[in-house]
């Protein structure tokens, strides 16, 4: 089996599914549940538990004993390592749980990783594998005409959450150099598509739109992001964790930069034409608030490695991305309700015991500074 960490979170869930789409072999998800975090993403594997590959234990990343007793119980061939804070505005607020769960959460997974792998035969240790999953703003912000972030960009982070992703980078890193860990890093831009929490600019928009608020744009609106489909990108960990160099660092990247200003309008002109409202345009609700303290101007990433050495392309493009996005959220209006009530915190005992309120608010969802 392979242990997924943060598999309730979006790209976790995401490449979860996309796992048991592709392949019968079991997977453990790691995930302590978080605000972050959502059982119901994965309702789909879960409804007859009986017959399927997939188990989910609540367990904290930073418990040595705890994910210790998992590797020694389960003997996982790899895992697969999403699991972390990964909201920069959460981060200026407050770093410390970034510090705690993305950099001190990372070293405990590496130790028992190796403590675990010392223990194997030559042949399960040769093919054991440790990915781990980090972000393109650990390479810092680019001006218009710099080229994208290669592989060997310098680290320049900028904002709490890349330093703890950089750090946990140099870890994964060293654990490599100095012990021999097989480990393999992918770092790629920013993903959308479904169960993506409503906290980041896409969900945001959309379900902002659709309950009629303003669509908050920071600063000028000319910051640039290069938007990757999350299924390419679980596509792409697939690949590098059959196919990729232990090692080694694989960029992953959609190709499709596009100012804050274009994403909102393209997604306010997508529900237009879906959901059209009975007066007006949804552009209308674009609303100017103050920027984010150290806002990073661009990001685009470079993915020739990861195309030309493993043979990966993306499937999507933004267009036909955005369209799926849209769709999704749109048909999928009691996930955004559970989020948005709180109520997806309480999903496991409501759905296994018959229990739980709807009782929690997600505070973030309330509001920006103007
Ligand atoms: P997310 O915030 O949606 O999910 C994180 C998951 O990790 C949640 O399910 C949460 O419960 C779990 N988690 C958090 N702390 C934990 C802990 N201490 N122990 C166990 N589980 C814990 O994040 P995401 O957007 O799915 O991102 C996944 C990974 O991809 C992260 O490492 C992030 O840095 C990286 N990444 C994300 C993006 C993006 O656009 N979302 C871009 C580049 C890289
Ligand atoms: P976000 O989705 O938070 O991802 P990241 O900060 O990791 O790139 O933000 C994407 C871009 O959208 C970023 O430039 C900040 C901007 N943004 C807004 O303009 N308004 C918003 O309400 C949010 C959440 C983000």
């Amino acid at each position: 089996m392979i242990f997924v960490t943060g598999g309730a979170g979006f790209i976790g869930a995401n490449f979860i599914l996309h796992w048991a789409a592709q392949c019968d072999e079991p997977v453990l998800n790691l995930d302590v549940l978080t605000y972050a975090g959502n059982a119901e993403n994965l309702a789909s594997l879960t409804a007859d538990s009986n017959a399927s590959a997939y188990r989910h234990e609540q367990v904290d990343i930073c418990d040595e004993a705890a994910v210790a007793a998992l590797f020694a119980e389960h003997r996982p061939r790899a895992i697969v390592h999403f699991a972390a804070e990964s909201h920069v505005d959460r981060s200026i607020l407050g770093p410390a749980e970034f510090v705690r769960t993305n950099i001190n959460g990372t070293f405990n997974l590496l130790q028992c990783a190796l403590a675990y792998w010392k223990g194997l035969g030559a042949e399960e240790a040769a093919a054991f594998r440790f990915l781990h999953v980090s972000t393109d703003e650990v390479y810092g912000s680019l001006g218009p005409d710099d080229a994208p972030f290669s592989e060997t960009t310098p680290y320049a982070p900028n904002s709490p959450y890349s330093a703890s992703k950089a750090a946990s980078d140099h870890l994964v890193r060293a654990y490599f150099h100095t012990y021999g860990l097989p480990v393999l890093t992918t770092n790629c831009s920013n993903n959308y598509g479904p169960f993506q929490f409503p906290e980041k600019l896409i969900p945001l928009t959309i379900t902002n739109a659709l309950e009629g608020k303003p669509l908050p744009i920071y600063g000028d609106g000319r910051n640039v992001r290069d938007w990757l489909f999350v299924g390419d990108h679980c596509s792409a960990i697939a690949l590098v964790l059959d196919k990729g160099t232990c090692g080694e660092v694989y960029n992953v990247g959609g190709e499709n930069e596009r100012t804050n200003l274009e994403v909102v309008h393209t997604l306010c002109a997508t529900l237009d034409a879906l959901r059209p409202k009975p007066s007006g345009r949804y552009a209308d609700q674009i609303a100017y608030v103050k920027d984010r303290p150290g806002h990073d101007r661009r990001y685009s990433i470079d993915a020739t490695k990861l195309r030309e050495r493993l043979g990966w392309s993306p499937l999507e493009n933004f267009e036909t991305g955005i369209d799926r996005t849209v769709r999704w959220y749109l048909d999928n209006q009691p996930w955004v309700a559970h989020v948005k009530d709180g109520s997806y915190r309480h999903w496991i005992e409501h759905q296994y015991a018959g229990g739980g309120t709807a009782t929690d608010t997600v505070d973030v969802l309330e509001g920006h500074p103007t």
